[in-house]
């Protein structure tokens, strides 16, 4: 397999202030309440501490993980759940934080177990989203950026496991 080669596409910087203006309007959303952010495992981890700690609200954390494909352009609906560390949400307001949006099939899926549990209230944010992709209509409250349909690597998200570590978003260019 050749190299992958990579072109950055949002810098850090670029990031870091959309993030302060994310959670800014999460911090003025949520004024005086509690919140519980819901990280989706692996792609949110760098997004959901960044987040977290420029928000100006009273936090929880929990994660969840669910199946993912090596291709997700294979995604064909059938999301399974392999981790929540989800305890009661009655009562709680939910912000699900995910790396992107793309067909929204994982989105859809956790809107409607989530929405089961019965929380105040269940929001979705996402740092990337791709919107051309969509095959399932999913509703996005906090959005970072909306990006053209590249495959993207980098702050948190990989391609084959690898990537998860650069600083900035990279377009893949030869997978
Ligand atoms: P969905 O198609 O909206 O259900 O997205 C499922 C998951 O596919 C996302 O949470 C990402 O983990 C992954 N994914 C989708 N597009 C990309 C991409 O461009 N780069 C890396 N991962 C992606
Ligand atoms: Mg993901």
């Amino acid at each position: 397999m050749s190299k992958i080669e990579i072109e950055e596409l949002i810098s850090e910087e670029e990031i870091k202030t959309r993030i302060k203006q994310i959670a800014g309007d999460i911090t003025a959303d949520y004024s005086g309440k509690s919140l519980l952010f819901v990280g989706i495992l692996k792609g949110s981890f760098i997004f959901l501490a960044d987040l977290v700690r420029q928000a100006g609200v009273k936090t929880e954390i929990a994660f969840m993980a669910l199946s993912s494909y090596a291709d997700s352009s294979c995604s064909n609906g059938e999301v399974k759940l392999l981790y929540d560390s989800l305890e009661s949400v009655e009562g709680k307001h939910l912000l699900v934080v995910d790396d992107i949006a793309d067909t929204g099939v994982t989105l859809a899926f956790l809107t409607r177990v989530l929405s089961m549990r019965r929380p105040l209230s269940l929001k979705f944010c996402v740092l990337l989203d791709k919107p051309s992709r969509r095959k399932v209509e999913v509703a996005l409250d906090y959005i970072g950026f909306q990006i053209p349909d590249e495959f993207v690597v980098g702050y948190g998200l990989d391609y084959a496991g690898d990537f998860r570590n650069l600083k900035g978003i990279y377009k893949a260019l030869n997978i």
